[in-house]
C-alpha cells in the first residue's frame, strides 16, 4: 500500500486544473466516494492494526493535499482561462439590424431639402431659456410660453430641454450672416404624453434669411417638399396661425384617410421670420427678410407609413422595427 500511496500522491502533484471541468475531474478522479483515495481508505479500513499504525499518517496526508489542490482550484461556470477562448471559431449569426422609421423619413427629408442648398446646422438640446423664448420674440411671462410644457433643468438662471428646435435659428443668425439657408434636425422635449403625443420627439427647423425672401418663396418650398416625399397627388393646406417669432404665421395641414374618412392632420408651424427676431441677431429688418418652419418628424412618418400610435416610435418593440428592415439609408 505504501507504493500505491506514493504512486497516487504523483498522479495528484501532476494532474493540471485549468478550469472548471478539469477541476470537476479531479474531483471525481480522487476525491469522490469511488475515487481512487476514498477506495484506498476503504482498503485501509481492512488491514490489520499494525500496517494501520505505520500507513495512517501517509494516507492522510495524502488525502490533505488532493483536497487543498482541489480547493485552492476556485473556477466559477463563467471563468474561462485564456486556453479556452478559441479566437478562430467563427462568431454566432449576428442580424443586420435596421434603420429606425424615424431615422429614414429624417434622412429622406434632409436629403429634399439638401437639393434646395439647405445646410444641416445643429444646436444643443439643453438650452438656455433665452435661446429658446426670450430671443424668439417670447419675454418672460408671455403668454405663448404656456403653450410649450417645459421641463426645466433648472430654474433660475431658467435652463431648459428645448421645446422646439427654433433656437438653433437663433445660433445661426448669431454666428452666420446672411444668405443663410439652414435645416436643423433633432430631439426636442415637451410635458405631454398620449396617441399623438410623445415628451420626446423629432422636429426638423427650417430658416432662410436673404434679400427679398417673400411668402411666397415660403409657400414654394413647403410644396415642393411635400411631394417629394408624398408625391403629386397630396393634399394640403395652410391655416393662419400665431407663433411670437415669425408674423405672418401660418400651419400646414396635410390630408389623410382614416377608416374611409379624410383627415387633416398638422404637420408643421411657418411664417416670415419676425423683424424683433432678427433684430436680436443683429440683422437688419429693413435688408434682410426671411421664412422658418418647424415640421413634425414622428407626425410626417406616421403618415407615410400609415401608424397609428405615435409611442410605438420608443417602444423598441423588434415586430414593429423589423417590418422597416428592408429600407436603406438614403
Ligand atoms: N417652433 C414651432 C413649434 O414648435 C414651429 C415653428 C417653427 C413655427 C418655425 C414657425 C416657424 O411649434
Amino acid at each position: 500500500m505504501q507504493d500505491i500511496i506514493q504512486q497516487l500522491q504523483a498522479e495528484v502533484d501532476a494532474f493540471v486544473i485549468s478550469d472548471a471541468a478539469t477541476r470537476e475531474a479531479f474531483r471525481l478522479t480522487f476525491l469522490s466516494k469511488k475515487g481512487s483515495i476514498s477506495v484506498l481508505f476503504d482498503d485501509f479500513k481492512a488491514l490489520p492494526p499494525d500496517q494501520k499504525r505505520s500507513l495512517g499518517a501517509p494516507l492522510n496526508v495524502l488525502k490533505k493535499n488532493a483536497e487543498e489542490k482541489w480547493n485552492s482550484a476556485e473556477f466559477s461556470q463563467a471563468k474561462s482561462s485564456a486556453s479556452d477562448i478559441d479566437l478562430s471559431r467563427p462568431s454566432g449569426f449576428m442580424p443586420p439590424g435596421s434603420i429606425h422609421p424615424l431615422n429614414l423619413v429624417k434622412h429622406e427629408l434632409i436629403g429634399v431639402f439638401q437639393g434646395l442648398g439647405f445646410e444641416v446646422a445643429t444646436g444643443p438640446e439643453i438650452e438656455t431659456d433665452w435661446h429658446n423664448f426670450t430671443a424668439l420674440n417670447m419675454p418672460e411671462d408671455h403668454p405663448a410660453r404656456d403653450m410649450q410644457d417645459t421641463f426645466f433643468v433648472q430654474t433660475d438662471p431658467a435652463i431648459v430641454l428645448r421645446t422646439h428646435t427654433s433656437p438653433v435659428q437663433i445660433r445661426t443668425m448669431l454666428s452666420q450672416k446672411p444668405p443663410i439657408r439652414i435645416i436643423a434636425p433633432g430631439r426636442v422635449y415637451r410635458c405631454d404624453s398620449d396617441a399623438t403625443h410623445s415628451p420626446i420627439f423629432h422636429q426638423i427647423e427650417g430658416l432662410y434669411i436673404d434679400k427679398k425672401v417673400s411668402f411666397a418663396d415660403l409657400k414654394q418650398v413647403l410644396y415642393y417638399f411635400v411631394k417629394e416625399i408624398f408625391g403629386d397627388d397630396v393634399n394640403i393646406r395652410f391655416r393662419p396661425s400665431f407663433f411670437p417669432f415669425t408674423e405672418p404665421s401660418a400651419e400646414m395641414d396635410i390630408e389623410w384617410v382614416k377608416n374611409g374618412e379624410k383627415r387633416w392632420m398638422e404637420i408643421l408651424g411657418c411664417g416670415m421670420v419676425d423683424p424683433n427676431v432678427l433684430l436680436h441677431c443683429g440683422i437688419d429688418p429693413e435688408e434682410y427678410t426671411g421664412f422658418a418652419f418647424g415640421l413634425g418628424v414622428e407626425r410626417i412618418c406616421m403618415l407615410k407609413y400609415g401608424i397609428s400610435d405615435i409611442r410605438l416610435f420608443l417602444e423598441n418593440d423588434l415586430r414593429f422595427l423589423r417590418q422597416f428592415a428592408t429600407e436603406k439609408l438614403v
